[in-house]
């Protein structure tokens, strides 16, 4: 579903350079969750957004559900994008001028899909009563929810989630978790999350560590 070759992304600010990837490849298949771990700056936010399409790699290759996005038009990626990748932010990002409901629909109307499946989703993430609220008078956790609502209801083949729990208390935190991992393997979502929590990377089939921009195995070096 996703294969990555040979990944480098090096960011140029005047004279200064700074290789936030380098040489990353990867293989996930359909279905399989990836938890991705590392240090701040070691380059995960970066990765998600190659394989999400919103950044274009230095070098390399990004191919998604056999569609190498590097050689696409921006428009081609923004279709792409738009139909096949879900997001979920660390900082939510729900849109504060549209309701609960609107902002789960807003994939779906992007997509030219029937809105009628936001409410079930709602109802999956237990917000069917907050449908009309506005994000801002929700908690965390129910905001967190809103955003994985939106980000499966137009079925996207690859959900890419930014440390999704790391905003929330504990409780929240277990909610949140346990609600994406059903969501992901009843869909059968390939999942890459990025996280600093134990219990987010126990979900997961495999487990890898950004170092500096480069992709390893190595777990025991992890500090929780
Ligand atoms: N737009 C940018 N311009 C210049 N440098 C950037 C940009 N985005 C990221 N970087 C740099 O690239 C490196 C990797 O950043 P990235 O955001 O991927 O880290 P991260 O692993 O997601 O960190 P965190 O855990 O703090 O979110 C960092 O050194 C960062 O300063
Ligand atoms: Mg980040």
């Amino acid at each position: 579903m996703i294969q990555l070759h040979n990944l480098s992304r090096t960011y140029r600010e005047g004279q200064c350079k700074r290789e936030a990837l380098r040489s990353v490849s990867l293989t996930v298949a359909r279905g399989e969750v990836v938890a991705l771990l590392g240090r701040s700056g070691s380059g995960k936010s970066t990765l998600l957004n190659l394989i999400g399409g919103i950044d274009l790699p230095s070098t390399g290759e990004v191919i998604i559900d056999s569609q190498v996005l590097n050689r696409m038009s921006e428009y081609e990626r923004t279709l792409f994008r738009r139909r096949r990748v879900g997001f979920i932010y660390q900082f939510f990002n729900l849109i504060p001028t549209l309701t609960v409901l609107e902002n789960v629909q807003l994939p779906l109307e992007l997509n030219f899909l029937d809105v009628e499946r936001a409410d079930q989703l709602l109802d999956k993430v237990g917000l069917t009563d907050y449908r009309d609220t506005y994000p801002d008078r929700l908690s965390g956790g129910e905001q967190q929810r809103v955003a994985i609502a939106r980000a499966l209801v137009h079925e996207p083949t690859v959900l890419l989630a930014d440390e999704p729990t790391g905003n929330l208390d504990a409780e929240s935190g277990r909610l949140v978790l346990g609600l994406l991992g059903d969501l992901v393997r009843v869909q059968g979502t390939t999942l890459v999350v990025v996280t600093h929590s134990r219990k987010v990377a126990e979900l997961a089939d495999r487990i890898f560590v950004l170092d500096d921009g480069r992709l390893t195995d190595r777990i025991d070096e992890v500090i929780w």
